[in-house]
């Protein structure tokens, strides 16, 4: 069996494509920057974009695990439909879902929906992702934390779900390799709420220092925020912890089988990001 994967060099691409070498499965995968791209030995390193994948790529390929870049989505799945790839894992949000109210046109979800809808318009062979809140996300306070600034944090009492790489890439070498298909549609978040006071002291625990942290307003956030965001992603995370002020996001149960890793094993995990 072998699987090409795109994304492979990111946070969710080099653990799944650990996994799935643990499988014994082929693996080849997609970069724009090979010389670079430092995977295994033994994964095939093809140079290219989703719009731009030489169709020798395609070559044997039995599966494909496709990253969510809006730019060749379509060329990318034209090549590998026509390429006889029989199974798709596609990674999406979860904000796509519409379990919120405050999902519904938001940037997540307008550009997952594009994603989904490129790969469910030429094929059914598919299973798509959509995983919550990426514990990724809090790698922003790593430049904070090893510099021993204070964390500046708007709605530091809102409290949300926060899902470890990993168990992304977990669930998406069972989908890429189980002998049925799982489903089309496989929704997953981390295994607890926890207020980001609650997350900042994981990290602290984890890393063995207090870790200081000031509030500040959503007026503030806006404005420290305008030259490294997009004003569309800013409102996204605005409303979503403001929402979760109030109401506290909720875990869903682990599909396929996983167990949710604790974000306490997330911060054990990324302790180097936060300390020099
Ligand atoms: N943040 C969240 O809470 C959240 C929640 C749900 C879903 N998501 C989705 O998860 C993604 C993040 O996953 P991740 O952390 O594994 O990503 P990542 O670490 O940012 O890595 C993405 C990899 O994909 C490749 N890539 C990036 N842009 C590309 C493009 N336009 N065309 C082709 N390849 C491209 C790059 O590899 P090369 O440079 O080697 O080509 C990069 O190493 C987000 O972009 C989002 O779509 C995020």
């Amino acid at each position: 069996m072998t699987a090409l994967i795109t994304g492979a060099t990111g946070n969710i691409g080099r653990r799944l494509v650990n996994d799935l070498l643990r499988r014994g499965v082929g693996v080849r995968a997609l970069s724009r920057d090979p010389a670079r791209a430092d995977l295994p030995v033994g994964v095939g390193v093809v140079e290219g974009s989703l719009g731009s994948v030489p169709p020798a790529a395609f070559d044997e390929v039995d599966s494909v695990f496709v990253f969510p870049a809006e730019e060749g989505i379509e060329t990318f799945v034209d090549g590998a439909v026509s390429a006889g790839v029989s199974r798709f894992v596609v990674l999406s949000s979860l904000a796509v879902s519409g379990r919120n109210e405050r999902d519904a046109g938001s940037a997540s979800a307008l550009h997952h929906r594009v994603i989904e809808d490129a790969v469910t318009s030429r094929t059914d062979d598919y299973t798509i992702l959509r995983p919550g809140n990426l514990a990724t996300n809090l790698l922003f306070w790593g430049f904070p934390i090893r510099s021993g600034y204070p964390v500046r944090i708007p709605y530091p009492d809102s409290s949300q779900v926060l899902l470890h790489e990993a168990d992304v890439a977990a669930v998406a070498a069972i989908a890429l390799t189980a002998a049925e298909r799982v489903g089309q549609v496989v929704e997953l978040t981390g295994p607890a709420s926890l207020t980001k006071v609650e997350q900042l002291a994981t990290i602290s625990a984890a890393i063995g220092r207090d870790v200081p942290y000031v509030e500040i307003s959503a007026e503030e956030f806006r404005a420290e925020m305008a030259q490294y965001m997009p004003a569309d992603i800013v409102e996204m995370l605005l409303r979503y912890w403001s929402d979760t002020l109030t109401q506290p996001e909720a875990p869903l149960a682990a599909p396929l089988g996983i167990t949710a890793t604790p974000l306490s094993q997330w911060a054990i995990d990324h302790r180097g990001a936060f300390t020099d």
